[in-house]
């Protein structure tokens, strides 16, 4: 293949370009409302069920987040080749893989990817490891905020005095519950909320640098990142490494 010969080669399977955008529009729809709960003095929301509600919604999207998640961490193992858990995760040429690809950036000829460049598997990776650390911390906060599933159920059982069901319990109601329980449901989902809203905090920083890698890749010459994701097709000036 000539240098200027650009070629098309598949990249990315409908499921991997399915779960890319699903994830993008939960992931800004779960951050505003993120935003909202956490500013809301701020913007004048106040009383428990306007703090319930915001919950409420917050939480269904996230279920729609989890789905998606969970569907993209199995297809990481039976999906098609650039999304497979085998070709994301750094194998034992990784190093050398590494400083190959960072020299050939500074010569002005970049390595070409079908798949994700070495730097971008590190990014990727991440990316979806906090992405699972948002979504089990938030299903622990849904289940002992709101009682909400999967573990609301447990929570109220917990929390409920005795001869009280589980399904008498609401939130933000002491009704019905045993206060030194309630105490030790309150000390018990405390890191879990601490931990979603820092890795929240790191989740933006990242998408941040997503972002503008992406576009400095694909503006630099290493193929039509931007587009794949809608066409699932890559155009590279050059040989790909990972054919
Ligand atoms: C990328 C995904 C997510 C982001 C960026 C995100 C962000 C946030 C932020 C910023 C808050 C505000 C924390 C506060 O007010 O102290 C929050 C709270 C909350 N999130 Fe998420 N979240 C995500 C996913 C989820 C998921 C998947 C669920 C569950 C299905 C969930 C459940 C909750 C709950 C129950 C709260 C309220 C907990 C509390 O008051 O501390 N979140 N989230």
């Amino acid at each position: 293949m000539t240098d200027n010969a650009i070629r098309v080669y598949k990249a990315w399977d409908l499921p991997t370009r399915l779960f890319h955008w699903i994830n993008f529009l939960c992931v800004i729809t779960l951050s505003f409302l993120g935003l909202v709960m956490l500013f809301k003095g701020e913007i004048g929301i106040s009383g428990n069920e306007a703090r319930i509600g915001l919950k409420v919604l917050h939480v269904s999207v996230g279920y729609i987040f989890a789905i998606n998640l969970v569907v993209r961490i199995f297809w990481g193992f039976i999906g098609g080749r650039y999304s497979r858990w085998t070709t994301l995760f750094p194998g034992k040429n990784f190093k050398q893989e590494l400083s190959s690809y960072k020299a050939s950036s500074t010569s002005g000829k970049p390595q070409t990817f079908i798949g994700h460049n070495p730097k971008g598997r590190l990014s990727v990776l991440l990316m979806l490891l906090l992405l699972t650390v948002q979504m089990t911390t938030g299903l622990i906060r849904a289940g002992t905020d709101i009682y909400y599933p999967p573990f609301g159920n447990v929570a109220a059982n917990h929390v409920a005095a005795e001869g009280v069901l589980p399904s008498q319990i609401m939130p933000y109601d002491s009704t019905g519950t045993d206060p030194d329980k309630m105490a030790e449901l309150k000390a018990f989902k405390k890191p879990f909320g601490m931990i979603h809203i820092y890795t929240a905090y790191v989740l933006w920083l990242l998408i941040l640098v997503h972002l503008f890698a992406v576009i400095r890749v694909d503006a630099g010459g290493e193929g039509t990142l931007v587009s794949s994701m809608f066409s699932g097709n890559k155009h590279l000036p050059r040989e790909p490494e990972d054919q």
